[in-house]
């Protein structure tokens, strides 16, 4: 018989329920502070954007938490998703290494995040509520709520980091195809973007700035709610169905993974792939769980684990995760949705207590990989993914050149079809590589509350 090339599981193998290792940890984690008392705050804090049921699950200590019905049916619109055996890279890169990698990219928007856009649309339209507002990077979690709310018949404004907002018109073309309304960020819309237009006319916009706007729009209308596509404890329980599913493929392959691998922006698709592995690591299992950022933006491998604001007006609470400043702007690097001066507060604490491990590239060697990787599995990933992958060429060369042979899982979190222009400065020689530099990491911490 030929070799398997994808593991693939029915509709009704969709995980039942999300994991959540909040109780598992080993310290738990610091409470989210209000930025104005500095002491902590509790759900009703957090009520006037989120509806109480995603709260909860903020702060939950169940170790299970039961999917609805209703979110399983749309889930089956692309999951199970498949996991593939890169037969073809391991012969390519010659290396005893087995690799598997879960594909995020077949969701209509083509990542991994309608698993969390769908989940926050259906317990926003139970709590009676009629709009959602959200920033989004490159395109890829605008899209996705657009996408969410339109299933679940709720309007959306999404706040377009300017940058992207004049590059990637055809991820601007996908919310509107799903009904949302997108404004360019700094916008005149709320008074955090107007402030910054008054100041810099000409801002390429951040993360950091379009959060606030999106939050003040939640925060100043009854009938609005936030939603945000990472770094809360409630988006990367919603991914956990990725590493859930990947394991029971894995067990379809009749193989473990030695080493778990996730690009990491926010952290929700590196904590999809390897929470579900958080709780076994945590008993002293030896499995490796590698999250990958890039080297222009790097708050795990150089940030300082501290209390931080999660955007620009410093309307959030304060978080305690690893940051590069909540000022800090970084350079326009082709994986927009890794441009994020934070980090996941789950994922820092994970970091921290050495149950993961970080690692960061520079774009150039990330294009590589991802420019090879496409010529032999033929999928063109999202440059974001495309970190991952860097990681994962690495580890199959040190399997080769150590001798030891291992099994590598990945998370494919999207496809780059949108990214098209990056490909291009890469292809054409005029991609430049960017390292931030250690004096503004300074300068950025002194910003720190
Ligand atoms: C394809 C893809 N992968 C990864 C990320 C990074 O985000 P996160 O760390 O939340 O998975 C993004 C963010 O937009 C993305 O679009």
């Amino acid at each position: 018989m030929s070799e398997t090339t994808k593991y693939v599981l029915q509709d009704d193998q969709i995980p039942s329920a999300w994991i959540n290792v909040l109780p598992y940890l080993k310290e738990p984690l610091d409470p989210p502070l209000n930025p104005a008392t500095r002491q902590p705050i509790g759900p009703e804090a957090l009520a006037p954007i989120f509806p109480m049921s995603l709260i909860e699950q903020e702060f939950s200590p169940l170790p299970a938490i039961d999917i609805p019905g209703e979110v399983l049916d749309i889930y089956k619109l692309w999951r199970p998703t498949p996991l593939y055996r890169a037969r073809r890279l391991e012969k390519a890169l010659d290396t005893p290494a087995r690799i598997y990698y879960k594909y995020e990219g077949v969701s209509p928007a083509g990542s991994h995040k309608p698993n969390t856009a769908v989940a926050q649309a259906y317990y926003n339209k139970q709590a009676g509520i009629k709009r959602l507002a959200t920033e989004t990077g490159a395109g890829q979690w605008g899209s996705a709520l657009a996408l969410a709310s339109r299933m679940f018949g709720l309007e959306c404004t999404v706040y377009m980091v300017r940058c992207s907002y004049d590059q990637k018109p055809y991820r601007r073309m996908m919310m509107h195809t799903w009904g949302a309304e997108v404004f360019p960020s700094p916008s005149a819309h709320t008074h955090s973007g107007a402030a910054v237009l008054a100041a810099h006319p000409d801002s390429p916009g951040s993360l950091g700035i379009a959060i606030s706007e999106a939050v003040e729009d939640a925060a100043t209308h009854s009938d609005t709610n936030y939603s945000l596509g990472s770094v809360l404890n409630h988006v990367l329980l919603h991914q956990t169905v990725i590493g859930q599913e990947a394991r029971a493929q894995m067990t379809l392959a009749g193989d473990q993974p030695d080493v778990v691998i996730g690009c990491f922006g926010g952290g929700s698709n590196f904590g999809g792939i390897a929470l579900p592995y958080v709780p076994e690591k945590i008993k002293g299992s030896q499995v490796r769980l590698l999250a990958v950022e890039p080297a222009a933006c790097p708050s795990l491998t150089r940030g300082a684990y501290a209390y931080d604001f999660g955007d620009l007006a410093k309307l959030t609470p304060l978080l305690k995760m690893y940051t590069l400043g909540h000022d800090f702007v970084p350079p326009g690097i082709h994986a927009g949705g890794l441009r994020y001066h934070g980090a996941s507060p789950l994922a820092s604490n994970l970091l921290k207590n050495g149950i993961i491990e970080a690692k960061a590239y520079k774009q150039l060697p990330v294009f590589e990989a991802a420019v090879q990787f496409a010529r032999v599995e033929g999928i063109l990933p999202a440059p974001e993914a495309a970190h991952a992958i860097r990681a994962v060429f690495d580890e199959a060369a040190a399997a080769r050149e150590e001798d030891r042979p291992r099994t590598i899982l990945f998370c494919l979190s999207g496809h780059g079809h949108f990214d098209l222009a990056a490909y291009e400065a890469y292809l054409s020689g005029k991609l430049q590589d960017y390292e931030h530099p250690g004096a503004e990491i300074a300068e950025a911490m002194e910003t720190l509350p």
